[in-house]
């Protein structure tokens, strides 16, 4: 005695039945591949962008405390950034033990809110930098930058001589000051926030104002003397950044 095979269901039938209920469309949609890949594609666009957006508008958004970089820490970011410092330096500490051990809390997102462009690097040559103002000080940085191996035996950072004898450019510091609060709305002025100047002359004065806090606790009598006669020198704002970073 043999079982007598299962009725097979009449797909052609069923097929045609539902066709028939519910329009044509999904049937030539499906038939067209083109179409087919192109509708997923957007299908699942539409569902990135709803998941994606809100998380990062309010990530973008500064941390409580941030505040916008003042006119020296200003300048010594663009000397950075003219210095390619990213080259070897990445500003981004990871949310892994090894890193929170030795550069202190993990980086979050808030914290770049006001960095046109950040910084992230994407090398590290040298030690990260996110929060180097936690545990070097300006004097360090001061030997640091004029013979790197004198303070980090082996060191292959560069020397920056040439820190000690430009002149803070006050023109392209006033010049981002400017676009950041007026373009892109970074609130200076706001309460315990750093000021803008409002002309070049205004600009100069933060900086020079800034600047003695910085001066204070150097050794190099030449800035000390270049800075009596209002001039700040570009190791001054560098140091400035540096110390900001925490
Ligand atoms: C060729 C790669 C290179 C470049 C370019 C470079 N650095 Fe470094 N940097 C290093 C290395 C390597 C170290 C670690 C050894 C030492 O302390 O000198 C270091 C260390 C440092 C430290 C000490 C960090 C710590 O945790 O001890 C600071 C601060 C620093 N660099 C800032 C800068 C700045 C600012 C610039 C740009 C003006 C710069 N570096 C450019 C390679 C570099």
């Amino acid at each position: 005695m043999f079982l007598r095979p299962p009725k097979q269901p009449d797909f052609k039938r069923e097929a045609t039945m539902s066709n028939k209920q519910s329009g044509s469309i999904f049937e030539f949609i499906e038939k067209n591949s083109l179409l087919l890949g192109v509708s997923i594609f957007v299908l699942i666009t539409i569902g990135g962008i709803v998941e994606v957006v809100p998380s990062f508008t309010q990530n973008a958004r500064p941390i409580t405390g941030l505040k916008p970089y003042s006119a020296l820490e200003l300048a010594g970011r663009q000397i950075y950034i003219r210095e390619s410092c990213n080259a070897c330096h990445s500003q981004l500490i990871r949310p892994f033990k090894a890193e929170t051990d030795r550069y202190g809390a993990y980086s979050l997102s808030g914290e770049y809110a006001y960095d046109r462009p950040f910084l992230w690097g994407s090398r590290r040559t040298g030690p990260d930098l996110h929060r180097v103002g936690n545990y070097r000080t300006t004097d360090w940085h001061e030997a640091h930058f004029k013979n790197a191996r004198q303070v980090s035996p082996g060191s292959n950072m560069p020397n920056f001589p040439w820190f000690f004898e430009d002149s803070v450019d006050v023109g392209t510091v006033h010049a981002e000051l400017v676009t950041v609060r007026d373009v892109f709305g970074v609130p200076y002025d706001q309460g315990e926030n750093p000021k803008s100047g409002n002309t070049l002359e205004e600009t100069h004065q933060l900086i020079i104002d800034e600047a003695a806090m910085v001066i204070e606790q150097m050794k190099d009598q030449s800035i000390k003397d270049a800075y009596a006669q209002g001039d700040v020198k570009d190791i001054v704002a560098i140091i400035a950044y540096l110390n900001r970073m925490k």
